[in-house]
């Protein structure tokens, strides 16, 4: 099959940009102390049902955590540089170690790359795994501790679903399109 050859020239940048009636200190604020006003707890936590309330610390080595109606506490993660209202940054581990966690902070100087997955031999990311190589990869989760790709979601599909996805992808047309590095400074 020959491959289709795509060139940085036709890529534009995604910018996705909300403008929000707020101060950036009421936002700031909505997005940290004021987590258990709009965070779902009952199907994005560890109790689910029995969350009361989450806390999301206010200074550097705090906690961020949920508290369960009978005072159970679970830790989700601690505040790594606290500046209000212009910056926060934090590791995220809800229902996981510490080790697994993420940062979690908007970093406007590095951009992240998503790797060609289609079947080029040349530039394609996956060209030379095998079906249980990428079954393998799904299994092992998040590498890049702030990558964004949703390794947690991704690593829980099963076998069929990954096997499934993996067969579609090398079924795609290959596309000549060298991504490069997928975390990288901004141009
Ligand atoms: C079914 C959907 C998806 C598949 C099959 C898939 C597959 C992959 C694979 C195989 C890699 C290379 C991993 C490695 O080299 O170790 C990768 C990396 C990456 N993916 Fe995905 N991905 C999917 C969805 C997404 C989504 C939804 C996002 C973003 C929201 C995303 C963002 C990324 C990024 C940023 C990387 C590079 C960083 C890293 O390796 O963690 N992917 N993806």
């Amino acid at each position: 099959m020959t491959s289709t050859v795509i060139t940085r020239e036709e890529f534009t940048p995604l910018v996705k940009t909300i403008v929000v009636p707020w101060t950036p200190e009421a936002a700031f604020k909505r997005w940290t102390t004021d987590i258990s006003t709009w965070w779902p707890t009952k199907t994005h936590s560890v109790g689910q049902q029995k969350v009361k309330h989450l806390v999301f610390g206010s200074a550097v080595g705090e906690r961020c955590y949920e508290v369960w109606h009978d005072g159970t506490e679970k830790e989700w993660g601690r505040i790594t540089a606290w500046d209000p209202p212009r910056r926060v940054r934090y590791t995220w581990y809800p229902d996981r170690t510490a080790e697994s966690s993420q940062d979690i902070e908007d970093d406007p100087t590095h951009v992240f790359v998503t790797p060609n997955l289609t079947p080029d031999p040349t530039t394609g990311h996956i060209y030379s795994w095998s079906e249980d190589d990428f079954l393998a990869r799904f299994r092992k989760g998040r590498l890049l501790p702030i990558a964004l790709m949703p390794w947690g979601a991704f690593g829980r599909m099963t076998d069929d679903d990954l096997r499934a996805i993996y067969r579609y992808l090398r079924s795609l047309p290959p596309t000549v399109n060298a991504t490069g590095e997928v975390y990288r400074p901004k141009p």
